[in-house]
């Protein structure tokens, strides 16, 4: 039988029932401290902010105070829980590119510190409107996106993010903030994309960026976040430490070629912090062979993990009780929406199945719970933290009548 911790998942599922999210709590604290172990560098301080876009829930905000680091949070939700769970939220950064005054107002009454401004406009906004002291990072797009196995660098200034840092904007914006005697320009932000295994593009990226720490005099630079994890043999990933090694070491070259210094250099993982924490344990229920498929159909799918729907991603399961026995069957796995895309595994060799049999999906920790949909009126699953022996409920199944609360007629 599997286990995560020390806990069978017969254990967990009995007690917690199917669907459901378990994370390894021991594998997302490894994972923070090794970010903040080797993002270390004698030339610069440096800071781990959380982006908590991954999975923004309470219990991870704590997890983050704990553990001193910064979060990244993007709307007045992710604002609201991390101001409810307690955290620090000095050290929270408040992202967007659309960001609404009613925003903008929370963050200032939890006390946010710095605010990375994405455009101009908004930036005038602020100018205008805020009275108060911020710390601002202007976001820059680099003209350089990095894809999974490859980076791309493009010359193309028409990403939904940042100013393009080949645009005059760069330079207005450092005036206008040289200008405000409450917002006070710091640096500059880059994230480059997601689930990373290539570091080139973040060297070529680091580059570019320290042309602009010495022109403007910034004290800080956030490279973003985007480090790779593996949800399948086909992913290889770096370790943190490697890709952390990477990070500084190009900083510290860039640095030194354009004789440059820099206060601080920050990073903002995500997925790389709670991914491969995270499993999804499913109840498989009925099978279905037609000409060309065996289809294993789950009690969960798209509603919890849209991914596989939505980018094509790949993952990796198995059947917990049969680790050990022959993997025989070609199934798919299709969740329970009627949608015929709800498949989360596509041609996956498994053992042969009964039914309730537990279906153990990997590496769903992170962008699983946080872009789950509610679509068929299908209830959200709860989410169990398990710290060795441990199993701790921290996010509550849905019922029913959550589903219908809101409606007020
Ligand atoms: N910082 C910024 C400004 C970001 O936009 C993101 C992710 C991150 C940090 C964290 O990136 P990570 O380390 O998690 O790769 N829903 C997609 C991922 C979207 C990522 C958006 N931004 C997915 O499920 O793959």
């Amino acid at each position: 039988m599997l286990k995560i911790g020390n806990l069978g998942i017969d254990e967990i599922v009995k007690e917690f029932g199917t669907p459901l999210y378990v994370y390894d709590e021991v594998n997302v604290l490894k994972q923070i401290c090794d970010y903040k172990k080797y993002f270390a560098s004698e030339k610069f301080d440096t800071e781990i902010i959380y982006a908590s876009k991954a999975l923004d829930i309470k219990y991870m905000y704590e997890l983050a105070n704990k553990a001193e680091i910064g979060i990244d949070v993007v709307s007045g939700g992710e604002l609201y829980g991390a101001h409810i769970a307690g955290y620090d939220m000095k050290k929270a950064y408040f992202h967007g590119n659309n960001k609404s005054k009613e925003e903008i107002d929370m963050a200032i009454k939890y006390g946010v510190k710095t605010i990375v401004v994405d455009n101009i406009l908004e930036l005038k906004y602020l100018l205008q409107n805020v009275k108060v002291e911020f710390d601002v990072l202007i976001r820059i797009n680099v003209g350089v996106s990095a894809h999974t196995h490859e980076y791309i660098v493009t010359s193309h200034p028409d990403s939904k993010f940042g100013i393009f840092i080949e645009d005059a904007e760069v330079d207005e914006a450092v005036q206008l903030l040289n200008k405000s005697e409450n917002l006070h320009f710091k640096g500059f932000h880059s994230h480059i994309g997601s689930q990373i295994f290539d570091m080139q593009g973040f060297v070529i990226a680091i580059d570019k960026l320290f042309d602009l720490v010495k022109k403007y005099k910034a004290e800080s630079l956030n490279l973003g976040g985007g480090i790779g994890i593996r949800y399948t043999d086909e992913d290889k990933p770096l370790s943190i430490k490697n890709a952390c090694e990477i990070l500084i070491e190009a900083c510290e070259i860039s640095m030194k070629k354009k004789d440059v210094t820099i206060k601080k250099v920050m990073i903002e993982p995500g997925r790389s912090i709670v991914g491969e924490a995270g499993y999804t344990l499913y109840t498989i229920g009925y099978q279905k062979v037609t000409r060309n498929k065996h289809y294993y159909f789950i009690d969960g799918g798209m509603t919890d993990n849209i991914r596989p729907a939505l980018y094509h991603a790949k993952y990796s399961c198995d059947i917990a009780s049969k680790l050990d026995n022959d993997k025989c069957i070609k199934a798919t796995i299709a969740g329970k929406a009627c949608e015929s895309g709800d498949v989360i595994i596509k041609d996956v060799m498994l053992p042969k199945a009964d039914k309730d049999d537990i279906l153990v999906v990997y590496s769903t920790g992170a962008y699983g719970h946080s872009m789950a949909s509610n679509y068929n009126q299908n209830l959200k699953l709860p989410i169990v933290f398990v710290n060795k022996d441990k199993a701790k409920l921290v996010v509550r199944r849905e019922t029913y009548d959550d589903l219908y609360h809101l409606s007020v007629k």
